[in-house]
């Protein structure tokens, strides 16, 4: 990478943060997390969950923002100059990137459709959550829309890529990231008003340990992952668009902590919701899409609100997904020395046709099992809760125990402002963060 000079970088201190901050916060937070703790019994996962944040996400996220700033390099190019054995990190997070784009294509899209459906009144018109169920596992089930809405997200992730680092993913996520959040404090607050809110928000908040298994801290592990965009060299490619003065260690705590803020108020503005309407909290992937309608229904002007609320999604998703296509694009653009608009084409045709397919997972193809999963669940599944912790392992063992060349050395342990220590960091990466994902894994797999 003799021309990495010539590389595009972000604009500074404030957009590094805001441009991390739009990969990490997505789907992941809003519907992927209040789901998954719902499955998994919700106070106490949230508990753990913030455990994982704190000790392995922190820690990991501040090692792949070094390595990507000190080799402005992709991901697998950033391994390879370091130590060319350990490619096999960047290789192994091109494809999960690939496969985890395969199913976010799908949720992104509808979350387009439903944006589109507020504007026609035909969200808020339906007041029972059971009404909202039955439209949305309609949706789903359809052999065209939900499938064309997830191309469509795919043609707009690759608009902005093309358009480039500066002009498209840092101005998508300099307005957007901040509307968010408000809209969702806004939520947050009626959700809790509600009749029976205070019920969700104990089941949210309360932990009960008995709910909690191994297996559900390994799920923990994976979503902290999930939400905070590493294990994959995702964060890798964006440090490598950072200017020298960024601070990798203030940015990693401001990522780290908004994108948690934000999974929490999603939680806050879930849980009440769901036990005020009624619905399971352990309803899985289709929890966001029944519950949220079902509050805005509650709202003056309620159709208004859940189209508002919904571009927000569309706009964080987008801001995720073009993450995850950057990643590719950058290693096909600098590996394989493609045009970057043919490496951009190549990732959206892989991850379109993926994408279709989990898609009509739901309806036409719900027969095709792997093992008992559909091809959706299967993408999902895989990713995050075996794919997402070994990348985070290898690049955790790596870290913490190669011999670094003199940069990655400095950047990583000697950077002099604030931060965890180093001696800290250096021991959460060499001793607690592998130690915990290899009895995870162990458990997991029936064995210890
Ligand atoms: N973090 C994003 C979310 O929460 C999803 C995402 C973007 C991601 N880039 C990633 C997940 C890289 C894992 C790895 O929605």
């Amino acid at each position: 990478m003799e021309k990495s000079h010539s590389r595009a970088t972000f604009g500074g201190r404030i957009s590094a943060v805001l441009v991390t901050a739009g990969s990490a916060v997505g789907l992941g937070n809003i519907w992927r997390f209040p789901y998954v703790a719902g499955e998994n019994g919700g106070g106490a996962f949230l508990l753990v969950y913030a455990g994982c944040i704190l000790l392995l996400g922190l820690p990991l996220t501040i090692a792949e923002f070094a390595i990507g700033k000190s080799t402005r390099c992709n991901a697998v190019g950033a391994y390879r100059r370091l130590a060319p054995r350990w490619s096999i990190i960047g290789y192994t997070g091109i494809l999960t990137s690939t496969l985890i784009l395969g199913f976010y294509f799908v949720v992104a899209g509808w979350t387009a459709e439903y944006m589109l459906h507020s504007l026609t009144g035909e969200i808020a018109a339906r007041g029972e959550a059971e009404s909202h169920r039955l439209l949305f596992e309609r949706f789903i089930a359809d052999p065209w829309r939900p499938a064309l809405y997830a191309v469509a997200f795919a043609v707009a992730t690759q608009l902005v890529i093309s358009l480039g680092v500066r002009r498209g993913i840092e101005r998508a996520a300099k307005v957007m990231m901040p509307l968010l959040f408000l809209a969702l404090l806004a939520l947050a607050v009626h959700s809790i008003l509600l009749p029976g809110g205070l019920e969700g928000l104990r089941f949210f908040l309360a932990p009960d340990f008995s709910k909690l298994t191994a297996s559900s801290v390994l799920t923990a592990l994976g979503q902290a992952f999930f939400s905070l965009s590493i294990g994959l060299g995702t964060m890798v490619t964006y440090a490598s668009y950072f200017t020298p003065s960024t601070d990798i260690r203030r940015t990693a705590w401001q990522v780290t902590a908004v994108d948690t803020l934000v999974a929490l108020l999603a939680g806050l503005v879930i849980f009440p919701a769901v036990f005020s309407a009624g619905i399971e909290p352990d309803s899985g992937p289709s929890l966001v899409f029944i519950t949220l309608p079902t509050i805005f229904g509650t709202l003056p002007l309620g159709g208004l609100w859940s189209a508002i609320f919904f571009l927000l999604l569309v706009i964080a998703a987008l801001t995720s997904t073009i993450s995850l296509h950057e990643a590719c694009t950058a290693y096909l653009h600098e590996e394989w020395r493609l045009p970057r608009r043919t490496a951009a084409c190549c990732t959206t045709l892989v991850t379109v046709l993926l994408g279709i397919f989990a898609s009509l997972s739901f309806g036409v193809l719900n027969g095709w099992r792997i093992g008992s999963l559909t091809l959706f669940d299967a993408l999902d599944h895989l990713t995050a809760d075996l794919l997402l912790p070994l990348g985070g392992l290898m690049t955790c063992l790596f870290a913490g125990w190669h011999r670094h060349p003199k940069a990655l050395y400095e950047t990583l342990y000697r950077d002099p402002r604030l931060g965890i220590g180093d001696r800290t960091l250096r021991f959460l990466l060499r001793y607690v963060c592998p130690a915990v994902m290899v009895l995870l894994f162990l458990d997991s797999l029936g064995i210890g």
